[in-house]
């Protein structure tokens, strides 16, 4: 009789953000859960991709990525962050940040090595590097403010250790790395092996006049990292799965190695539509920070009035609140009740850890037209007046 391998991801089951979402569906609730717009992408920027289709844009892009993308990204980063990279051996666009990040592990990480998580952390990076043999080191943010310890993260790097993940702005808790995180950073790694994975999909959502610091601002970071973004966060098209990766030539090529393997070419009509909208809309991620400050401005005060506590959002499209004056419940079951009784799909943010989490916090996404917000809010409203869940 066929005995069935054990699973490799056995402690892995269906995603907080399907269950979230499936749950939201069944019980008509406002879905503030999952990370994605509720508007559409800019239109000339479909209609870009509709062109391209039609004049025959429909087969295999290159391996690497369309060579106008590359080079609309690397443009972009030098204007933006001073850094210069060779769009041919240090560029490659993939389906999504997730491919981009589970390549990266898969091309750095043997067997036996440690890959430090810094938690809350965003659910995929887990998952990849167990696939890979690897063992995760989590280091907590530090409370309140999810800011990073750099001491703990130093007493948790050894010789072992081959990757550290870095993810400004922060899923799920708006935090945002600045320019003496950085420095903490180059000084920590300096002597190290280790190479750093730097996750900065949100990195056009930076509110309150400040910048985004990238590690792409920092050449001697740069030399050891592999930076990846995601033009679903950007142009609000989440579900055509584009993103790329930046690093130096020799990671490029062990990245490619295992990328060409994994999706081997990504969408060439999407490719196509994004590097030409980005030539013709070179302002559209500069206009992002206002357009979702405004939108943060917008459900913290509907969050204030209501027995919810929260520190708005420094980073991402995301909104951290703490039900504590309403309930005493585990943040999953919160969640649940939330979205069954007041309307209100939300994620509970224990499911970035992977230990026991005391908090008593959800994750808001404000990525959502202004009725949408203000239809939640109104729901929300109704929180403590009815006594609230036991
Ligand atoms: C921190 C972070 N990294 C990566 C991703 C994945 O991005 P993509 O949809 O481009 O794969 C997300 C999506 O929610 C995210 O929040």
């Amino acid at each position: 009789m066929l005995t069935l391998p054990d699973s490799k991801l056995p402690r892995v089951g269906t995603t907080i953000f399907t269950v979230m979402s499936r749950l939201a569906a069944e019980c008509g609730a406002i879905n503030l859960s999952q990370g994605f717009p509720d508007f559409d992408p800019p239109p000339r920027l479909v209609d870009l991709v509709v062109e391209a289709m039609r004049s025959g844009v429909n087969q295999y892009a290159p391996m690497e990525g369309a060579p106008a993308l590359r080079e609309a990204i690397a443009a972009k980063v030098l204007a933006l962050y001073g850094c210069r990279v060779d769009p041919a051996a240090g560029v490659t666009v993939t389906a999504g940040a997730t491919e981009a990040l589970f390549c990266a592990v898969q091309a750095v990480v043997r067997p036996g090595e440690e890959v430090i998580l810094l938690e809350p952390a965003y659910d995929s990076y887990e998952p990849a590097v167990e696939l890979a043999g690897g063992r995760v080191v989590r280091v907590p943010l530090a409370r309140p403010g999810f800011r990073v310890d750099w001491d703990r993260v130093r007493d948790a790097l050894s010789p072992r250790t081959r990757l550290l993940v870095v993810n400004s702005p922060h899923n799920p808790t708006g935090a945002v790395l600045d320019d003496r995180d950085l420095d903490a950073l180059e000084g920590l790694l300096h002597d190290s092996r280790a190479l750093v994975l730097a996750d900065e999909v949100y990195e056009h959502m930076v509110f309150d006049g400040r910048a985004h610091a990238s590690v792409l601002g920092r050449p001697a970071l740069v030399d050891r990292s592999f930076v990846v973004s995601s033009f679903g966060k950007t142009f609000h098209c989440t579900g055509w799965k584009v993103g790329y990766c930046i690093a130096p030539p020799a990671l490029t090529a062990e990245f490619r190695k295992v990328h060409q393997f994994v999706q081997f070419a990504v969408a060439s009509p999407m490719q196509a539509g994004l590097a030409r909208y980005m030539a013709e809309e070179p302002g559209h991620a500069a206009a992002l920070a206002d357009f979702y400050q405004r939108k943060r401005d917008r459900l913290c005060a509907l969050l204030g009035r209501t027995p919810l506590g929260f520190t708005p959002s420094a980073g991402t499209y995301f909104q951290l609140a703490d039900y504590s004056a309403v309930s005493d419940l585990p943040d999953v079951e919160f969640a649940r009740w939330m979205t069954r009784e007041l309307g209100v799909a939300t994620i509970p943010v224990s499911v970035f850890s992977a230990g026991a989490c005391a908090e008593r916090l959800v994750r808001f996404c404000f990525a959502k037209n202004d009725p949408t917000l203000d239809a939640a809010g109104e729901r929300l409203a109704r929180l403590g007046s009815n006594g609230g869940p036991t």
